[in-house]
């Protein structure tokens, strides 16, 4: 049972351009690769707001006449410090503060299986901060924003991640899979 954080990039480390659009990474299409062997092992979620408000704007709520059903059937913790719109029918858990005891409550829900933290970069940050993040599984794209959501703002240098995996999905995609590193090398 890993906490893994799984995200895509652009080239020079901004997971959303500088207005919060993905249209950078949408315009390569439907997530493919690597996605559904990995859902198929979450059995938490953990994402920030902005990633939350993201979602209900763009997908759930994209089509103002008819609302899409939210795509995870695990449950899914949302941080915020602000009261939010729940959805329908979607198990989801809005906290706030310290990640810990959090991360305790979404290992019980996973029952054995993975925990995705979906993003933001300073959210991973944070469980990477309480020792709680295992691997890094990030999908690089062919574009650079220049500025907007870092990747992950921290500084890990010294024990370095360990890399595990290097996959190259299509014209487009490398995925890199780095663990972190429990000992000093
Ligand atoms: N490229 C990809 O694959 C990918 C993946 C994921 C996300 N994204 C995008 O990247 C952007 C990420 O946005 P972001 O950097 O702002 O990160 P975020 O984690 O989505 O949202 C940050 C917000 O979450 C809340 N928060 C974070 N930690 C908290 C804590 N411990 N307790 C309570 N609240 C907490 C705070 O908002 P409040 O003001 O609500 O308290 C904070 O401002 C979004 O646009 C998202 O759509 C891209």
């Amino acid at each position: 049972m890993k906490t893994q954080y799984y995200t895509a990039t652009s080239l020079d480390g901004f997971i959303a351009d500088e207005n919060n659009s993905l249209d950078w990474l949408m315009q390569f299409g439907e997530p493919g690769g690597s996605y559904p062997p990995f859902i198929a092992e979450v059995g938490a979620i953990a994402m920030g707001s902005t990633t939350y408000e993201w979602l209900l704007e763009h997908e759930i709520n994209k089509d103002s006449e008819k609302t899409k059903p939210w795509p995870y059937e695990q449950p899914v913790w949302v941080f915020s410090s602000r009261s939010l719109s729940p959805v329908a029918n979607a198990d989801i858990r809005f906290c706030n503060g310290d990640v810990a005891p959090i991360h305790r409550e979404m290992t019980m829900a996973a029952n054995g299986k993975n925990i995705w933290i979906v993003g933001g970069g300073e959210l991973a940050g944070q469980f990477f901060d309480k020792g709680l993040l295992d691997e890094f599984i990030i999908t690089i794209t062919p574009v650079t924003l220049g500025a907007g959501a870092p990747l992950f703002p921290r500084r890990i240098a010294t024990p370095p991640l360990n890399l595990v995996a290097v996959q190259q999905y299509g014209k487009h995609y490398v995925e890199v899979r780095y663990e972190v590193a429990k000992q000093p090398i």
